[in-house]
């Protein structure tokens, strides 16, 4: 059995161009592997906290010395550690949002990137404690930066792959699902992007 975790974060519900290009990533994933079980969140209808001071103070405080307060704040950030965890696959499925993810992904990252927990820093520098694990990405922009000068206005695509690095993955592949606000470019790009797939 495969485990994949899907991480959708458009706020566009079914009409997204990201969650389309997740969707058709995952169907060509079942190709090759049909035991595949799917654990989805919706980071957009079920967004994570941003982090105040108390959500800090908890990460930092040793487990055996939380409060129950401290463990029930931050129960959802650990359950989703635990999921990535013990998932082998990740699909983050994410609109570019004014060249960077969504804030919804952002505070995703914020509670999953824990110290301890998913890396640890070492005298020889920053240690990911994941292993063994693939992710896909699918990635939707109104603009195009795949080529050409507006390629370094990518800011989403070098991010995610540096944050899946710090926690020991780097097996990221990036789909992107470019001009969805161009017009004569928007309306063949889902096609185009489905059409470049390959896991
Ligand atoms: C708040 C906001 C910010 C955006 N910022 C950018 C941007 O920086 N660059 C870009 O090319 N498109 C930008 N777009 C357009 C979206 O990336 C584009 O419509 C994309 O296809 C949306 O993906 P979705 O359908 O999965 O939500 C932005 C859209 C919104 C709503």
């Amino acid at each position: 059995m495969t485990k994949l975790l899907y991480i959708i974060s458009s706020p566009r519900g079914a009409a997204s161009f990201s969650t389309k290009l997740g969707n058709a990533i995952i169907e060509k994933l079942k190709i090759d592997q049909p035991d595949i079980v799917i654990n989805k969140h919706n980071l957009s209808t079920n967004p994570y906290p941003h982090l105040e001071e108390p959500h800090i103070t908890s990460f930092f405080t040793p487990k055996e010395m939380r409060s129950p307060e401290q463990h029930q704040l931050i129960q959802r950030s650990s359950d989703a550690v635990k999921d990535i965890q013990e998932t082998d696959i990740v699909v983050i499925a994410t609109p570019m949002h004014n060249y960077f993810v969504t804030s919804g992904l952002k505070t995703y990252f914020d509670s999953i990137v824990r110290a301890g927990l998913t890396f640890r820093q070492t005298e020889k520098g920053t240690e990911g404690l994941l292993t063994n694990k693939k992710v896909y990405v699918a990635l939707a922009s109104g603009g195009i930066y795949s080529s050409g000068h507006t390629q370094s206005n990518d800011f989403a695509t070098p991010y995610i792959k540096l944050l899946f690095t710090t926690m020991g993955i780097n097996d990221v592949t990036v789909f992107y699902v470019e001009g969805t606000e161009i017009p004569g470019v928007t309306e063949t790009a889902l096609e185009k992007a489905i059409e470049k797939i390959s896991v």
